[in-house]
């Protein structure tokens, strides 16, 4: 995949930026950042974006049925997980679309989609970036981890390596093979889950396996069911 970078000091956020050009510039072009005035996560939710993070937007262009667009936030979520391997950070796939090491989140995905004509992969990563106070107990950074600062530019292109990799496998229709690598790396599966929708508790269980659709499979008791990708965030109990 030929990647071609956008470098912007300042931006609300790389998706919007990303979303903007994207009918205009070829499938590979990414708006990177230094920092986000109004990042965002799912749902329009805040996300810290200082300077010393990551913040991207991958422009792609895949040709696809479109039931198999919501499984790019894997390919992003499993890039991520691979470029922390490198540096010797454990990191595990929350289902759907965050990296947690040790429980704290330290990347979020956040994928979005004009049908059939473009998508837009958002992932900010916690590179060397200051944490806000309120998120401590739930994020880290790379450099909290690690001790030291890590250059910005390597994570980039291990992050571009690996998701050439992922995204070559996603337009091939490999799908299967990146759902096995998600449950391999899910932070998830064998837990007992609460999944939540609009501050509501939609079911509880176990979560027992991320199939090949990529939604949740929970044990609840009252059977099995499935949750798909959506608006649903997942809470550890
Ligand atoms: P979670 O389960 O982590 O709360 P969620 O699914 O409810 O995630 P998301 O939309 O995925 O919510 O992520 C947005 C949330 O991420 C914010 O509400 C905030 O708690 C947290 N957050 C914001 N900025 C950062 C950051 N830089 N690093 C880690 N977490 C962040
Ligand atoms: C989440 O956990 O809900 C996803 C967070 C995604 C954050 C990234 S940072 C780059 C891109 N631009 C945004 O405004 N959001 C994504």
């Amino acid at each position: 995949m030929k990647w071609h970078i956008v470098r912007l000091t300042e931006v609300r956020s790389t998706n919007e930026y990303a979303k903007e050009i994207a009918e205009d510039v070829p499938e590979g072009t990414i708006v990177l950042a230094r920092r986000q005035t109004s990042g965002k996560g799912r749902k329009g939710r805040y996300w810290a974006s200082p300077e010393g993070g990551l913040w991207m937007s991958v422009i792609l262009k895949p040709k696809t049925p479109i039931e198999n667009v919501p499984k790019l936030v894997f390919v992003g979520a499993l890039a991520v997980v691979d470029a922390l391997a490198k540096y010797g950070i454990p990191a595990e796939i929350k289902w759907p679309n965050d990296v947690l090491v040790e429980g704290r989140k330290i990347a979020g995905i956040l994928s979005e989609c004009r049908l059939d004509r473009f998508a837009v992969l958002g992932i900010g990563l916690n590179v060397n970036n200051e944490i806000p106070e309120e998120l401590e107990d739930s994020a880290v950074s790379m450099k909290g981890l690690l001790g030291f600062e890590v250059d910005l530019d390597e994570v980039l292109q291990r992050i571009l390596r690996a998701l050439s990799y992922w995204y070559s496998l996603f337009k091939s229709g490999r799908h299967r093979e990146i759902l096995d690598a998600v449950r391999r790396r899910s932070a998830v599966l064998g837990r007992h889950v609460r999944v939540i929708e609009d501050g509501e508790v939609l079911l509880e269980g176990t979560a027992l396996d991320i199939d090949d659709d990529g939604a949740l499979v929970v044990e609840t008791g009252e059977g099995t069911k499935r949750v798909l990708y959506g608006d649903v965030s997942i809470r550890f109990s």
